[in-house]
């Protein structure tokens, strides 16, 4: 049995001599012991002076950052998109031109009501989003595994929200959809039952991640180089094919193993069996939307795709767990005005308040404006502006600006 060599005081030294290798504060002074408190004598009191103690205790009393306020519980893994069908007659976006070109992304699934720890198989909609590190900035298609949605005025969202949530006296149900303050949303919502039949079906109890469909919902633009524009669907379609379980696999499995989901999309990717899904297009003109049966901006109603058949562009694959959870899938910082030139929003209520909503509450989530100096959230294509200062800067100007 090796035994740690003794420091001079004759007490077990428990440090390496690699320089390397060696613990150190925050501020990187080598530290002699970081596992008993520097004390006034054998039983105490604990000195103040022991910087080394209060270093360590001060950061982990600061370890939490707050949770997301819908879709808390998520799980992120890596991939790549590749192209396969280029459509520069409908979008000059960089990342639709060139077939066999593939652009990195990160990809978060997550439930809705529940907070961070709550279960996976809870009964509810699954969020689908997908950052593009383009070669022309980043484009984030934050979708649902549900084609629709709820609502059609973001200024409904709060109300959705709180009443899918715990109540605020009791604080439960937690991760529960369906019960009476959702309900008494949804009586008074018509245009809220669409989704709730979806939501109340099996979609929203998935196998796992890796069987799910993902929807970017609301009606966006292409643009082409000349300007001409054509309304757009996006679509993602399961190359693992679609698998539910049933409401007592759900309730069983939640108990036994809460992380279901998460384990099962780890295990894959671990096992080198990356899960894929074509990214699929509706493409319609203004001729169709305007002799549609619904108005094409409303995000409680689908493009039926026997009428607009979904052309599939490209596949994603994803290939690569996080090296560390809390850096990647808590960091990152999806968001629907997160756009790049050939793809543009339209004048779906929903989606521009979800355009001031994102950016909004991730400058508090993730504490001040530089979050995308984080490395999960900074693009992968040079990044030139004259932006500056503010909490945590970490890329600045040099020079006079
Ligand atoms: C007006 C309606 C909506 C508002 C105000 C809204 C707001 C939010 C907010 C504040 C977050 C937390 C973001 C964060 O902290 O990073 C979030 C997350 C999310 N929302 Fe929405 N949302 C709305 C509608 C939708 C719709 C229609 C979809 C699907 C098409 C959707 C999909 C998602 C997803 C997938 C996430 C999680 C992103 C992640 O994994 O980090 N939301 N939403």
């Amino acid at each position: 049995m090796d035994h740690a060599p003794l420091d001079k005081g004759g007490a077990p030294r428990q440090q390496t001599e690699d320089r390397d290798r060696t613990m150190t504060t925050a501020q990187g002074a080598p530290v002699a012991d970081d596992q008993n408190s520097l004390k006034a004598d054998m039983r105490g009191p604990v000195l103040l002076e022991d910087q080394v103690m209060r270093e360590k205790i001060f950061h982990f009393d600061h370890e939490r950052i707050p949770e997301r306020v819908v879709h808390a519980r998520g799980y992120g893994v890596h991939g790549h998109f590749e192209l396969t069908e280029a459509i520069p007659e409908l979008s000059c976006a960089d990342i639709f031109q060139r077939v066999g070109e593939k652009t990195p992304t990160f990809t978060r699934f997550s439930t809705v009501a529940g907070n961070k720890g709550s279960f996976d198989l809870a009964r509810d909609v699954r969020g689908f989003a997908t950052k593009f590190y383009t070669q022309e900035g980043n484009w984030d298609l934050v979708g649902n595994n549900i084609p629709v949605f709820f609502i059609q005025d973001a200024m409904k969202f709060p109300d959705l929200v709180h009443s899918v949530k715990e109540a605020p006296d009791r604080g439960f149900p937690q991760a529960q959809s369906a019960h009476d303050n959702f309900w008494d949303f949804i009586s008074l919502s018509p245009e809220a039952v669409h989704m709730t039949l979806w939501q109340m079906s099996d979609r929203a109890i998935p196998r796992s991640f890796r069987f799910m469909e993902g929807f970017g919902v609301h009606t966006f633009r292409l643009v082409n180089a000349e300007g001409a524009s054509h309304f757009v669907k996006f679509h993602w379609k399961p190359r693992q094919g679609l698998q539910s379980v049933v409401w007592n696999e759900a309730v069983k499995i939640n108990g036994a193993d809460p992380d279901f989901h998460r384990r099962d999309m780890w295990e894959a990717i671990d096992a080198g069996d990356f899960p894929q899904w074509d990214l699929g297009i509706q493409v319609f003109d203004d001729a169709f939307a305007d002799r549609f049966e619904f108005d094409i901006l409303d995000a409680t109603k689908l493009i039926p795709e026997e009428q607009v058949p979904v052309r599939r562009i490209g596949t994603l694959t994803l290939d690569a767990n996080v090296d560390n959870f809390f850096a990647e899938t808590e960091q990152v910082a999806f968001c629907t005005q997160n756009i790049v030139r050939g793809i543009d929003f339209t004048n779906d209520p929903l989606l521009q308040g979800r355009n001031f909503s994102y950016l909004d509450t991730q400058t508090k989530r993730l504490g001040g404006p530089n979050f995308t100096h984080i490395p999960i959230n900074a693009p992968k294509c040079p990044v030139h502006h004259f932006q500056q200062d503010g909490h945590m800067a970490m890329r600045n100007l040099t020079g006079r600006g």
